[in-house]
């Protein structure tokens, strides 16, 4: 379905499932967290009222908790499966408190499979979650890589990408989306170039899956992993692994468990199970978003995003004095996040401005301070960041813009 045939997103019906949004405060800084949905909140409840037991016994309680979990993880796996291709089986999820800490544990079990000398591609566009747990392997001789940003376009080039592939490259590290820069990645293009040369790929997906559908098998990556705190459910994020990615993981878990399956080899223990069931709330909204848009959730999500970041670019980037972090129009393959530096403030002094007229959002480097510095700005002060999310309203975004008016 294209943008044009997408059915109005129906915002009343969107915002009555967020209780956040009944407040006096206009929330935009999502792409740093969105608001949970009210049946995710429900539901984190209701399973610790109902279910306050620990997995793997034979009484009833811990057997039903055995099968929520197992129900939560398979909905989770749905979600990579939202833009189309086969659903992941819920054994390649691993579900954790963060991508941070997923990719973390993801680089600890691949580290026996990399000998002194092999490369690893990373780049200076991506949030510091699938950087740093990269370059701690240098202390095994592992060679970096750097995939770097062209401060001309603010566009990771795929020539670049082909001149550091070589017969030694195991890994290509990247982002879906910069966090930044709101500019999405051919990830299906940039894996195809990999798997030629030998390599494989693990995506940040964080600042992608918010707005757009996965469709995590058809783009040929093997790790992907995003955090659900972003994606209107709890504090918990979730890894996919393809089949031969997950057969590369070495074991995290006890040593005498012998796990075969991703989700067993990275989880390590316990995982808050409470969040596992409060998250399986999104990919339930998404199928009912959709559902009630007689369509997918996506095409209605996308279109009602590019309305708003339409306005919001079209208000600033003519203005005197600013500088728009990322693509200055609205379209394909561009996110609702807008970051933006003016000559005549700086990032605290706007956001100072739109803290006091109630609209949230946020200034700083968003973790990714290598693109920041790689971009000519400033690490310590960054950039003022406007981050939207299909609930948001045009009308808050006038909201937004008469507060930044007084700024600019
Ligand atoms: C693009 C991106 N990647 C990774 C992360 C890290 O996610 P988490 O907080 O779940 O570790 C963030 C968090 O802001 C992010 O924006």
């Amino acid at each position: 379905m294209s943008l044009t045939e997408a059915a109005p997103l129906d915002l009343d019906w969107v915002r009555s499932r967020f209780p956040a949004l009944r407040s006096d405060w206009v929330l935009m800084d999502n792409a740093g967290g969105s608001t949970p949905l009210g049946a995710a909140v429900d539901r984190i409840a209701e399973y610790l009222r109902r279910w306050p037991v620990q997995l793997g016994a034979s009484y009833t309680p811990s057997a039903e908790a055995g099968e929520l979990q197992a129900e939560a993880r398979a909905g989770l796996a749905g979600l990579f499966a939202s833009g189309g291709g086969p659903v992941p089986s819920p054994g390649q999820i691993a579900i954790g408190a963060s991508t941070t800490s997923l990719l973390s544990r993801l680089a600890r079990a691949l580290a026996p499979t990399l000998v002194a000398g092999d490369e690893i591609i990373v780049t200076d566009a991506d949030h510091e979650a699938n950087i740093g747990p990269w370059l701690r392997l240098q202390s095994q001789g592992v060679v970096i890589r750097w995939w770097r940003i062209r401060p001309d376009s603010m566009q990771l080039e795929l020539d670049d990408l082909d001149a550091l592939l070589t017969a030694r490259t195991r890994l290509l590290c990247f982002t879906h989306a910069s966090n930044l820069l709101g500019s999405a990645l051919d990830i299906k293009a940039i894996a195809a170039r990999a798997r030629t040369a030998g390599a494989r790929c693990c995506v940040d997906g964080v600042a992608y899956a918010p707005h757009r559908a996965l469709a995590f098998a058809e783009w040929g990556v093997d790790w992907y992993a995003f955090s659900l705190y972003k994606v209107f459910g709890p504090h918990c994020a979730v890894l996919c692994s393809s089949p031969e990615g997950a057969g590369m993981l070495a074991n995290l878990n006890h040593e005498w468990m012998q796990p075969s399956d991703a989700a067993g080899r990275l989880e390590a223990g316990a995982y808050p199970y409470e969040l596992a069931w409060g998250a399986a709330a999104v990919p339930a909204y998404l199928e009912a978003l959709g559902a009630h848009h007689g369509g997918s959730a996506f095409a209605a999500i996308e279109a009602h995003e590019c309305t708003l970041t339409t306005r919001l670019l079209d208000w600033l980037a003519p203005r005197p004095g600013i500088r728009i972090i990322g693509a200055p129009a609205a379209g394909p393959g561009r996110l609702p996040t807008v970051s933006f530096v003016t000559s005549r403030a700086a990032p605290q002094a706007v956001v100072a401005h739109t803290d006091s007229a109630q609209v949230g959002i946020r200034h700083g480097h968003f973790y990714a301070p290598r693109l920041v510095e790689a971009l000519g700005l400033e690490r310590a002060t960054g950039v003022v960041r406007v981050s939207l999310a299909h609930y948001n309203t045009l009308a808050e975004v006038e909201r937004l813009i008469s507060a930044l008016d007084g700024a600019l």
